[in-house]
């Protein structure tokens, strides 16, 4: 299965978020818990250098909270700072804004001490396709939020929302591209949903789901469906759409339809609570030193 590709816009997408990191003293950058390894771009560590980061673990309520439980001491561990959770919930928000509210009072102290003027601290939100900016950068804003405009020397088409007196959040997300050097970052992001459905074969992307999901969830698959996998995914698919009524004209099995079934109740969360990846397996990765 090939799951390489890379869109012209994506060139001018980092082109943009290279000159918005000018203009941020932090960043928010979310990757999806389920495979924090596969959702990011190992590039930020360089882009984002003497920056600030949050690391938002978003999608929790789809992961396996004793894998995110693992990832985030994981990363404590290199001297992250993450935070796990759903961009669409004010919870996670808070636990941001908490954050950037104790930055901006260690920013103030400094200026004071400089006796320099001080500014708002600025973030901007980062991370690949689909992984939740929009949402997050929505449930930040919250209804109460006021943009601020565009102000001299900005470049134009940023606007700042303010999030308090202190901190101003770019309504901009940064887009970053996930790597795909590797056939297992591209099916792990299929799996999540972050690839467009219309480039992939669900056929071939549900076997291959199977699999994983059999070698790391042995009972999810017995549980949702009552069917045991046996070592043979096109038997698997098979039976579930037999089972589900998913039929070709003839009564033939629709196997395709089958697959499509299996990604939505995987990607809607449906098999449980799941993560593809585990600190013990992708945690050690040479690009995660920071
Ligand atoms: P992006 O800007 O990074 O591209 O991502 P975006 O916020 O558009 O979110 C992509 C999809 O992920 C959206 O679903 C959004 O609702 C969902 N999402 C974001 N954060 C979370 C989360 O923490 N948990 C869960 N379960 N879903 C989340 P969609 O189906 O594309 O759109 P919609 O139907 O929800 O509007």
């Amino acid at each position: 299965m090939n799951l390489q590709w890379y869109p012209g816009h994506m060139t001018k997408a980092r082109r943009a978020m290279e000159e918005n990191l000018k203009l941020v003293d932090a960043l928010v950058e979310i990757r999806d818990a389920r495979i924090p390894y596969s959702s990011t771009n190992p590039d930020l560590a360089a882009l984002g250098k003497n920056k600030k980061r949050i690391l938002v673990l978003n999608k929790g309520d789809l992961a396996d909270p004793v894998c995110t439980d693992h990832w985030e001491k994981h990363f404590v561990a290199q001297d992250y700072l993450p935070l796990s959770g759903d961009a669409r919930q004010r919870r996670l928000g808070d636990a941001i804004k908490s954050r950037l509210s104790e930055w901006a009072e260690e920013k103030r102290q400094r200026d004071k001490l400089k006796g320099i003027v001080n500014r708002p601290v600025r973030i901007m939100v980062v991370g690949i396709p689909n992984v939740g900016k929009s949402t997050l950068i929505n449930t930040l804003a919250g209804r109460a939020s006021s943009k601020t405009g565009n102000k001299p020397g900005v470049t134009r088409g940023v606007q700042w929302i303010r999030l308090s007196s202190s901190v101003e959040l770019m309504d901009t997300p940064g887009i970053l591209w996930p790597r795909f050097q590797s056939e297992t970052v591209g099916l792990h992001l299929a799996l999540c949903g972050s690839l467009k459905e219309e480039i992939l074969d669900p056929r071939a992307l549900a076997l291959k789901g199977i699999e994983l999901l059999h070698l790391r969830y042995p009972d999810a698959l017995p549980n949702k469906y009552q069917i045991h996998y046996q070592g043979d995914g096109a038997a698997f698919l098979r039976e579930l759409a037999l089972k589900q009524g998913l039929l070709l004209k003839g009564a033939e099995a629709d196997l395709d339809g089958a697959g499509r079934r299996f990604l939505q109740d995987l990607q809607g969360g449906r098999l449980g609570l799941i993560s593809l990846e585990s600190p013990d397996n992708f945690g050690e990765q040479p690009h995660e030193s920071v």
